[in-house]
């Protein structure tokens, strides 16, 4: 809402959104122009001492203030705690839909019809396969190996098996890669588990739905034919729909940097998985469990309280460069918390995570720093409750974000304005030195 005297000034510059730039060193004034609450960080380059002068850049590091594309997939109100795909809340998508009618919704723009949606289901069941010489690399693999570093390294080793996946530029080569990435992660994800298991592998059963065909993947033994429980699928399919996309975040700004070379997208998105493996983005699901562990009993909370405040941690699950709320994955990941207790059993750590989360809500050095609970805060629960090992953790994340990277790799390659990426740097290291030959150092 713009004040009377915000008025004036406006009318005065002729009406237009723009900054007035003088450059004290100099005296000179610039006109900047303000385009969706944005500057160009290209028109500070007029910005000169000298004709020689490279003129001013922008010094942002980790991008906390800065827009790397103009994107229509996925729109966060962090102050408000809202996350919308293509328009739609995350809490409708959560009720009404399924991970893939919004994996369908992240990458066409629209909701599905009826037939479009039963032809990209049936697409996507129709490439769950990998190749057998994907099922042998995976077995070279030590047999304690985290599964994150097996499925970043089986996703880049698909790029060898579709050689015409990095023909970019053409729509039906783009369309099928995305299809068999989105249909071979939670395949690839499985067969890492059974690896570690030392169980072995079981193919994709294809009369089952998507975290169905998953869970038969990771859980079957002898039966011929896994049932999936239907509030464990319905539990999985939220998960996969919460994790979906989450705009510019270090593991998709990884997507983009790397596809920008115009690389294939088996090999941006084994980049991606790269990003999220790391604990501060999606490897936090596996440090929350291990911190709830190693915590014990809520009786040791506010030891452990006091050394995140001392900074010899962090509370881990908090905090967010974006939400500076409730983040809205967080509750709707406490409410479906239940369903698969009732049928696993509910987890001992429950109570200290619950517990934590108050004792850090009633806390100033909390509440100061505006950190509360983020998406990975209470899924590891239901990743343990599901039975899984928490190295799975991150792997469950890489899964369902594998649609949000393919919808941004897709966009960035569609958008005209974007280049390789390819950003400049401040030099702080010496200049113009003589070699010295070893003996005289
Ligand atoms: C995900 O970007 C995305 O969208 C990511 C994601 C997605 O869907 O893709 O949402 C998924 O990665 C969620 C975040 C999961 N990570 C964690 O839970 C790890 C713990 N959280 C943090 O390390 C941290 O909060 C980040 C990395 C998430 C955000 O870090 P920022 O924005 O760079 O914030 P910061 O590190 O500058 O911290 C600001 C202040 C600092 O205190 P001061 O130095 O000012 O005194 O807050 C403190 C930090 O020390 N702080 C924490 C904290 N997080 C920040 N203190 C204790 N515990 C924490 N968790």
């Amino acid at each position: 809402m713009t004040t009377q005297s915000q008025e004036q000034a406006r009318a005065a510059n002729g009406g237009r959104d723009s900054l007035t730039v003088t450059d004290n060193r100099t005296g000179e004034t610039f006109e900047v122009e303000i385009t969706d609450g944005t500057v160009r960080a290209m028109d500070f380059r007029q910005m000169k001492v000298s004709e020689d002068d490279f003129g001013l850049m922008t010094y942002d590091p980790a991008y906390t203030n800065t827009a790397s594309c103009r994107s229509s997939i996925c729109y966060i109100d962090g102050d408000n705690g809202v996350l919308e795909y293509r328009g739609y809340s995350i809490e409708q998508l959560c009720e009404q839909s399924s991970y893939l009618e919004v994996a369908y919704l992240l990458i066409f723009g629209e909701l599905p019809t009826k037939a479009q949606l039963d032809q990209w289901v049936h697409d996507v069941t129709m490439h769950t396969f990998v190749h057998e010489n994907v099922r042998e690399f995976l077995g070279g693999f030590r047999h304690d190996a985290h599964p994150m570093g097996m499925l970043l390294g089986s996703v880049g080793a698909l790029s060898t098996f579709y050689p015409d996946a990095n023909n970019i530029g053409d729509p039906t080569t783009r369309d099928i890669q995305a299809v068999r990435l989105i249909a071979k992660m939670p395949t690839l994800a499985a067969f890492a588990y059974r690896h570690a298991m030392g169980q072995p592998l079981v193919y994709p059963d294809n009369a089952l739905g998507y975290p169905g065909n998953f869970l038969s993947m990771m859980y079957r033994m002898t039966e011929l034919r896994y049932e999936p429980d239907p509030r464990l699928e319905r539990a999985l399919d939220v998960l996969f729909i919460l994790h979906a996309d989450h705009e510019q975040n270090c593991s998709t700004s990884a997507v983009r940097s790397v596809g920008s070379s115009q690389v294939d997208p088996y090999s941006a998105i084994a980049a991606g998985i790269g990003a999220l493996y790391g604990p501060l983005h999606g490897g936090a699901n596996e440090a929350v469990l291990r911190m709830l562990q190693r915590i014990e009993t809520v009786d040791n909370i506010p030891g452990f309280l006091e050394g995140v405040k001392n900074g010899d941690e962090r509370l881990m699950g908090f905090g967010h460069r974006v939400y500076k709320n409730y983040d809205p994955r967080a509750r709707i990941i406490r409410k479906h918390l239940d369903d698969v207790f009732e049928v696993r059993g509910k987890s001992p750590l429950l109570d200290i995570a619950t517990e934590l989360e108050k004792r850090a809500m009633d806390d100033d050095y909390f509440v100061s720093r505006k950190l509360y609970p983020n998406v990975d805060y209470y899924s590891g629960l239901i990743y343990e409750a599901l039975g899984l090992p928490v190295s799975m953790f991150p792997v469950m994340f890489a899964i369902p974000r594998t649609s949000g990277w393919i919808a941004q790799w897709l966009e960035m390659t569609l958008d005209s304005e974007q280049r390789i990426a390819r950003p400049r740097q401040i030099y702080t290291g010496e200049r113009v030195r003589d070699y010295m030959p070893v003996e005289r150092r």
